[in-house]
């Protein structure tokens, strides 16, 4: 798995609860981060670059717990490597148009997953029934990724963005960068309890579980409560020791960690 920086850990938190068993090797790529005010063509190579190295490793099935990985990359790294499986992220706007009462939804994610042409397809396809609002947040991915952030400025960065989308009338918001996900509290607290916050990373992890399902990928060794099952990585040795105790935090356990110099 991987991501600009640790918002992937969303994605495998939930794939840890479904997959007790298989060895998570997860790639933050602190060394890029954010990715979100890059080009696509920047991110792209990015991906490409951890693709490789998680290949090296041996991953039998790739999560790019990363939507503005994912717009940039997905079709590229399926077609440069059409034997391994690949579970991209999309804002969930098919899931939010099926269940908005008002007809508008907003989605909030990086001004590079908004830009891409993923997301334009995913508005072509399923947004003829419903006003999609976007909403880039600047600033959001920085403050998840600081160890010790104030919550009084992420409630007021949240607000910023999802107040205007709230008073235009959406009564569904799709968090649309996973890190976000880590902030759904403070966004269902602030867009009251009548608002319906998505966050994608359960229906991801699921994704990968009929993944392993339907391709037989499922470890046949069962690894019960083996202290080396996760290995969280970053491009930073800077960050390693943040990362690792973001990591036990924001997943209730320790995880071995690593600095990866990509080539
Ligand atoms: N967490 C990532 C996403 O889902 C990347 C955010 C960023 O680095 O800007 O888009």
């Amino acid at each position: 798995m991987f991501d600009s920086g640790l918002g992937g850990l969303s994605v495998l938190r939930e794939i840890r609860k479904r997959e007790p068993h298989e060895k998570l090797l997860y790639l933050a790529d602190h060394a890029h981060c954010p990715y979100g005010t890059r080009t696509l063509v920047e991110v792209r190579s990015f991906a490409m670059q951890i693709t490789r190295w998680l290949c090296a490793e041996g991953a039998k099935l790739i999560a790019i717990a990363c939507n503005t990985a994912s717009a940039a990359a997905l079709h590229t790294l399926r077609e440069t490597y059409p034997d391994t499986p690949f579970v991209g992220m999309e804002p969930a706007v098919k899931t939010a148009v099926g269940s908005t009462i008002t007809g508008t939804v907003g989605v909030l994610a990086t001004e590079a997953t908004i830009k891409g042409k993923l997301f334009s397809n995913l508005l072509d396809r399923f947004a003829d029934d419903a006003t999609v609002l976007t909403q880039a947040c600047p600033g959001l991915v920085e403050l998840v990724e600081k160890e010790n952030y104030d919550p009084r400025q992420a409630r007021a960065l949240i607000k910023r963005y999802a107040q205007p989308l709230l008073d235009l009338g959406a009564d569904t918001l799709v968090l649309g960068c996973t890190h976000y996900s880590f902030l759904k509290t403070e966004f269902q607290d602030i867009a009251g309890p009548n608002i319906a916050i998505i966050d994608p990373a359960p229906a991801v992890a699921d994704q990968v579980t009929r993944v392993l399902t339907d391709k037989s990928l499922r470890s046949k060794i069962k690894l019960e409560e083996n202290p080396n099952l996760i290995m969280v990585c970053t491009t930073d040795s800077n960050q390693a020791g943040r990362l690792s105790r973001q990591a036990k935090s924001l997943l209730g356990e320790s995880v071995q960690l690593q600095v990866v110099k990509l080539k």
